[in-house]
């Protein structure tokens, strides 16, 4: 028998959260078998926080100065709020903190991520700009799994976006921040309908099973 009992998401986020809301939207369309279980902030002034309520979606706030040298005691804080609202996959949107070997321990293969271009280039910050400097014709954006490195985890999903000749760090960021919209929610949309298998670092999306 098919188990349709919807996966339940959590999401983390530091600042403006469009990606969430990008996913928010998906899911109250009914386009995805999914329930956000909370949003979780490091940062109690993050725009993101306001989307979330205006979509019914529990909230917390877990700041990360309050354990200023003790990332780990940070991460058990998070990982207690996910856990008490039975989150089975942590989707982090925007989260600005990076997370640690002993969190991702705690959630194996079950940390994504997106990141603002194609994957392996150009980890880490500023995504957009490293782009611009290196002069490649085609950036992205790329959905993978948070493993123990910066941005180093197998990939899921990628959509490639043209870069102009006359692209500024802003206008670029803007067009592959489309493209993150929609990618963000089909590569969950998979997850939701169980087509994600990892073998050997690889990710293989199975075809939809009618
Ligand atoms: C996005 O560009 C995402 O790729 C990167 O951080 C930005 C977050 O934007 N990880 P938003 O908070 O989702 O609007």
């Amino acid at each position: 028998m098919t188990d349709h009992t919807p996966l339940t998401v959590g999401i983390l986020v530091s600042g403006r959260g469009s990606n969430m809301l990008s996913i928010l939207r998906a899911v109250d369309r009914h386009e995805l078998n999914i329930q956000v279980g909370v949003v979780v902030s490091n940062n109690s002034d993050a725009p993101a926080l306001d989307h979330a309520v205006r979509y019914n979606v529990p909230t917390a706030v877990v700041d990360h100065r309050e354990t200023p040298k003790d990332r780990e005691a940070f991460e058990k804080r998070v990982d207690a709020v996910l856990r008490d609202h039975n989150v089975d996959l942590v989707v982090l949107a925007g989260f600005m903190r990076i997370l640690s070997p002993f969190f991702v321990r705690q959630w194996p293969h079950k940390v994504i991520n997106i990141h603002p271009s194609l994957l392996p280039a150009f980890p880490g910050l500023h995504a957009q700009r490293q782009a611009l400097e290196t002069g490649v014709k085609l950036s992205g954006c790329t959905v993978h799994f948070v493993d123990e490195g910066t941005d180093t985890g197998a990939i899921i999903g990628q959509v490639s976006v043209p870069v102009a000749d006359h692209d500024t760090e802003e206008t670029l960021s803007t067009r592959i921040l489309a493209q993150e919209h929609l990618l963000y929610p089909k590569v969950l949309g998979w997850f939701a309908d169980k087509r994600v298998r990892v073998h050997d670092q690889r990710v293989y999306i199975e075809p939809i099973n009618e």
